[in-house]
């Protein structure tokens, strides 16, 4: 038996009982007469102390070849500790070694395995397996681990059927590249990664499943950020016979139910909010609600008065920072900087001051007299102490900017807690936008989501006018999941893939296999995905999915520990059909 207890159990309960433990040596004490070790493991650290005077010779002249990251079996008693440490849990008791097995030996890793490691990203990635044995990553993964469990519980309770599709398939437009992989018995074909099961799920839909879910890998060749991995996991659903409101409120009391059981919180509110109107409160289709500061127009109010900065540009667009009005010149010319920074990209930034009724000030009172500040205070609905901060500049661009200065403003004045979760839907997206470089119509979400029914009669007049039945999931400024309700119709699934300009043949080649199934009586369906590594981490209060991943990609798409991609030899080349005759 390597152990009769694990390294986080121990206490006085456990006092004079002979134990066995086995794990990692964490740190060495040697103090020339007695040693003291911290022996780690999942479960936590228990010390074990070897004595002159009371360890044999033999197992104490063994303790002294133990280094760093030695995996070690001992057997001991449990004494009580003389100084206790009430951090961790066994620091009440310390066992006194009598037999030591030094199982393995370890090098000494390249950076201290402990809560605060000198190691930096790049050196644990390359050493993920070190890095996993601190408790940081460990604890993440454990916390995924719950999370998933619960899923898995709540909606297999709910009737879903857990069915796993194909990861070698034919192209799933998600809006990314794929990732291909060539056959070897199909010369010069490819089989592409799935961006997503999407028409699985639809298929298992048409199969008559009516209740799917899947925890999956997904697979998008993108660029990447602290949200993005080029291999990610969804939590993918779809359910047959249903509408719009009967997903969201599936998946409302899912997302209820996940906070209150991991967090311990309660949602008391789940707001839905249209695409359109998000967009203009807040800048983004993401907005964090977990404070208001709403963006207001001032168009009406302040172009045309001769403020030649304001009257050039097609929007004027302010936000109302609650308690900020004491912000110090310096203050402001910090936040003016901030503004103008290329990833930001404003011209520049104005401000008013309203500390009381009786004291307002503004970095444009040349050109504004106080009762039209006072309007603009008013629009704004300003209270005082506010520190009213107003963008110009054309149209998208400074609604995005005035978004991202409110994000800020609320990240220094504390008002994002990570413990605190405000979802919200987003609902009636366009179903189209017109991609400029490709000069084509696009799906905002995939080809596969069906136009609202009011809407229909503009798809060919006005295709950007159309709404569509689709919705994302935002938890505190965090896009967690989207979905949508279907088409299921043969005809109006090609009708919206030849609006996506793809040509009839190249429809029937990429998903006549769809629109096929959907002529032996396709049920009306829809479903949703979440990113489970961004529900995770959120859920943790991050926002870095990285460090709830074990094996995860860096920013530039490698697995630095195994050296991933790398090259393949040329024979593997050959039997793929993929070597340039020039390199025979
Ligand atoms: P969508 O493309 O919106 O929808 O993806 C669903 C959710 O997956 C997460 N996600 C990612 N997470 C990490 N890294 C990535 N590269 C990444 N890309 C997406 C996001 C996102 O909200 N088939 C549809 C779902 C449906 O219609 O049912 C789909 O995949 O949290």
């Amino acid at each position: 038996m390597y152990r009769t207890h694990n390294c986080g159990e121990l206490s006085l309960n456990q006092k004079g009982e002979k134990v066995t433990l086995s794990g990692w040596v964490q740190k060495i004490r040697n103090k020339g007469f007695i040693i003291w070790i911290d022996l780690r493991d999942r479960y936590g650290i228990t010390q074990l102390v070897f004595d002159n005077d009371r360890t044999s010779k033999e197992v104490y002249e063994k303790a002294q070849l133990i280094n760093r990251e030695y995996v070690i079996q001992i057997s001991g008693v449990v004494l009580e500790r003389e100084s206790k440490n009430p951090e961790i849990v066994t620091g009440s008791i310390e066992v006194l070694v009598e037999k030591l097995n030094i199982l393995n030996k370890s090098e000494t890793p390249p950076f201290t395995i402990e809560d605060k490691t000198d190691g930096g990203e790049e050196l644990r990635m390359k050493y993920r397996y070190l890095d996993l044995r601190r408790n940081s990553i460990k604890n993440n993964l454990i916390f995924r681990h719950k999370v998933t469990m619960e899923v898995r519980n709540f909606l297999s309770k709910d009737g879903f059927i857990d069915v796993e599709t194909p990861c070698l398939i034919k192209s799933t437009p998600e809006g990314a590249r794929d990732f291909v992989v060539p056959s070897r018995m199909n010369p010069k074909e490819f089989y592409a990664l799935p961006q997503s099961p999407q028409t699985f799920k639809q298929l298992l839909m048409v199969g008559g499943l009516d209740k799917y879910f899947q925890i999956v890998k997904c697979f998008r060749d993108e660029d990447l950020r602290a949200d993005r991995q080029p291999e990610f996991t969804q939590i993918d659903c779809e359910m047959s016979y249903v509408n719009q409101e009967d997903i969201l409120n599936q998946f409302e009391s899912l997302i209820v139910y996940l906070i209150k059981k991991i967090n311990n919180k309660t949602v008391t509110s789940f707001p839905r909010i249209k695409y359109e109107k998000a967009i203009l409160n807040y800048g983004t289709d993401k907005p964090d609600i977990r404070f208001d500061m709403k963006i207001h127009e001032l168009n009406s109010l302040a172009k045309n008065k001769g403020f030649n900065v304001f009257d050039k540009e097609e929007l004027i667009v302010a936000i109302s920072v609650p308690n900020a009005a004491s912000y110090s010149r310096k203050q402001i010319d910090n936040l003016t900087d901030w503004v103008k920074k290329p990833q930001i990209g404003a011209n520049g930034l104005v401000w008013v001051k309203y500390e009381s009724e009786n004291n307002i000030k503004s970095s444009v009172d040349k050109f504004f007299n106080l009762s039209e500040i006072k309007k603009w205070i008013k629009k704004c609905n300003s209270t005082p102490g506010d520190l009213i901060l107003i963008i110009s500049g054309e149209k998208k661009e400074s609604r995005v900017q005035i978004g991202n200065l409110r994000l800020k403003m609320a990240e220094d004045l504390g008002l994002r807690n990570p413990q605190d979760f405000a979802p919200v839907w987003i609902t009636d997206f366009p179903l189209f936008y017109w991609d400029e470089e490709l000069k084509k119509y696009n799906s905002m979400h995939h080809p596969f989501t069906s136009p609202k029914a009011d809407d229909i009669k503009f798809i060919d007049s006005n295709p950007e006018k159309v709404k569509a039945n689709a919705y994302d999931l935002v938890i505190n400024g965090n896009e967690i999941g989207g979905g949508s309700i279907r088409i299921h119709d043969t005809e109006l699934q090609r009708k919206i893939l030849k609006i996506l300009g793809f040509s009839d043949k190249e429809a029937e080649r990429q998903f006549g296999f769809l629109m096929k199934s959907f002529q032996y009586g396709a049920p009306p369906h829809g479903g949703i995905a979440f990113g489970l590594d961004r529900l995770v981490a959120i859920l943790k209060g991050k926002e870095t999915i990285r460090n709830f991943i074990a094996f995860p990609k860096n920013n530039n798409g490698r697995d630095v520990m195994i050296d991933a991609p790398s090259e393949i030899d040329s024979k593997q080349l050959n039997e793929l059909s993929l070597l340039l005759k020039s390199n025979k």
